[in-house]
């Protein structure tokens, strides 16, 4: 891998804290990073080199519950970038910082709030930012737009400054390993491929409950809701790679031509099936008694491929839940069926139906079973953050693990009845407790 160096807008976030400084200080210390590689954070206030530090130690800290090791915080040469989004004079003192390392490939880093992420992609453009030394990356977290429309005038902006080889998507559950390893069981296993349709599936459902709120995340929450943090994005992407048609090679650009192919084919959600809810204490938490802001949401939708036809495929979320549960289902009809565990205890299960032992006259079934969990059968073996992952597929510019500009559009496309009909009334908002294991009475 080419001498990089990571560019972070929004370095003091939450996301930057939870998730990007620590995945980056693990990859640094376990030594699996180009050398050298940089980080330069930006922000609007000026801050010094020794605060990033400190920031990272904290974060570091916070994370993994050990303290972090200094000289791997050195390694990483910390600088910092005063920068303000809309002044175009700071993006050439960006430059002239960048233009002292000596590197072959530069990540820009966008974890900001989506109202300046326009903002900030026309001034690098504009700014020569989007052209090397080396490859020029840039990384943006979701979501991608609130709606149809403003996704497309996203990525149109967006195509005037970067190719679409340029920009990596995140989508961080597509990293997870039990996500990928849903192609790999389905192209190993061809016990499972031959049924893989509606002759023997009768349902799927893809749930990701949480128990935690939203966090203090008022600001980005109260615009974005459930539907459009965790739908749109991780769960209709888990949904494609659950059922799209397997290629003959799992390569980037088959896989995404498949997914596409499979989102494409999934109809409109239809608002008469839509559930929405809020917990409780929500409205208290962002000061807004009227807020009609979903926490909760869940759809069933429909394919029109061929071999998914009827098949009800159900996608739920929530937060404040009586469980931090994310799964897919894939139902064969009894107690017959396949899940595959992202969190917690990751792994993969099938339940069978199999004759109780005894000697009454009647055949007593019970469910039972067959499960593969990471923790036995990996023991020993790290799961890397699936962060980490996302950092090191940039770095080698890998696309398979992120979304394509069709597939979000293709996501939004699915939901955009919903989102219109949402925000036209709200009187089918259910208020739930905390805790909740199911919101529907
Ligand atoms: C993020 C959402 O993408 O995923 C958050 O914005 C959510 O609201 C988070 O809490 C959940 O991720 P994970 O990896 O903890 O399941």
């Amino acid at each position: 891998m080419r001498p990089s160096v990571f560019i972070i807008f929004g370095i003091t976030g939450d996301l930057a804290r939870r998730k990007v400084l620590p995945s980056l200080y693990n990859l640094a210390k376990d030594g699996l990073l180009p050398e050298p590689t940089y980080l330069v954070g930006t922000s609007r206030r000026p801050m010094d080199a020794q605060a990033l530090k400190t920031e990272i130690a904290e974060a570091v800290q916070a994370a993994t519950g050990q303290p972090a090791n200094q000289a791997v915080i050195d390694s990483l040469q910390p600088s910092m970038v005063t920068l303000d989004p809309a002044k175009a004079e700071d993006y050439r003192g960006l430059k002239d910082h960048l233009e002292q390392l000596q590197v072959e490939q530069r990540l820009f880093y966008l974890s900001i709030p989506p109202e300046v992420y326009g903002q900030v992609v026309n001034y690098l453009g504009e700014q020569g930012l989007n052209q090397g030394p080396g490859p020029v990356r840039l990384l943006v977290e979701k979501p991608f737009g609130t709606d149809l429309a403003s996704a497309q005038a996203l990525i149109d902006l967006t195509a005037k400054h970067f190719t679409e080889d340029q920009i990596m998507r995140i989508d961080h559950y597509l990293a997870k390993e039990t996500a990928q390893n849903i192609l790999t069981f389905r192209a190993r296993n061809p016990l499972f491929n031959r049924i893989w349709n509606y002759r023997h599936i009768t349902g799927v459902t893809i749930t990701a409950t949480e128990t935690i709120g939203i966090e203090g995340r008022v600001g980005f929450y109260e615009h974005v809701g459930a539907l459009r943090d965790l739908i749109q994005s991780h769960l209709l992407q888990l949904l494609s790679l659950t059922l799209l048609d397997l290629p003959s090679e799992l390569s980037s650009q088959q896989v995404h031509d498949a997914k596409l192919q499979l989102l494409k084919s999934i109809l409109p959600a239809n608002p008469v099936e839509a559930v929405r809810g809020q917990y409780e204490s929500y409205r208290k938490e962002v000061d807004n008694d009227i807020s009609a802001t979903e926490t909760y949401a869940a759809l069933t939708l429909f394919s029109q491929d061929n071999d998914w036809q009827g098949v009800p495929l159900r996608v739920i979320t929530g937060k404040a839940m009586a469980q931090k549960h994310t799964e897919i289902c894939v139902y064969f009809g009894g107690g017959n069926q396949l899940q595959f565990r992202m969190q917690p205890d990751e792994g993969i299960r099938l339940s069978l139906e199999v004759k109780k032992p005894g000697l009454s006259e009647q055949e007593p079934v019970e469910t039972t079973n067959m499960d593969f969990t990471y923790e036995h059968a990996f023991s020993g073996v790290g799961n890397p953050d699936a962060y980490e992952r996302v950092l090191l597929d940039a770095l080698r510019g890998d696309h398979l693990l992120f979304a394509t500009d069709q597939e979000i559009l293709a996501s939004w496309n699915i939901l955009q009845p919903v989102l219109t009909a949402w925000q036209q009334h709200s009187d089918d908002l259910i208020i739930y407790p905390s805790g909740s294991a199911d919101i529907r009475p």
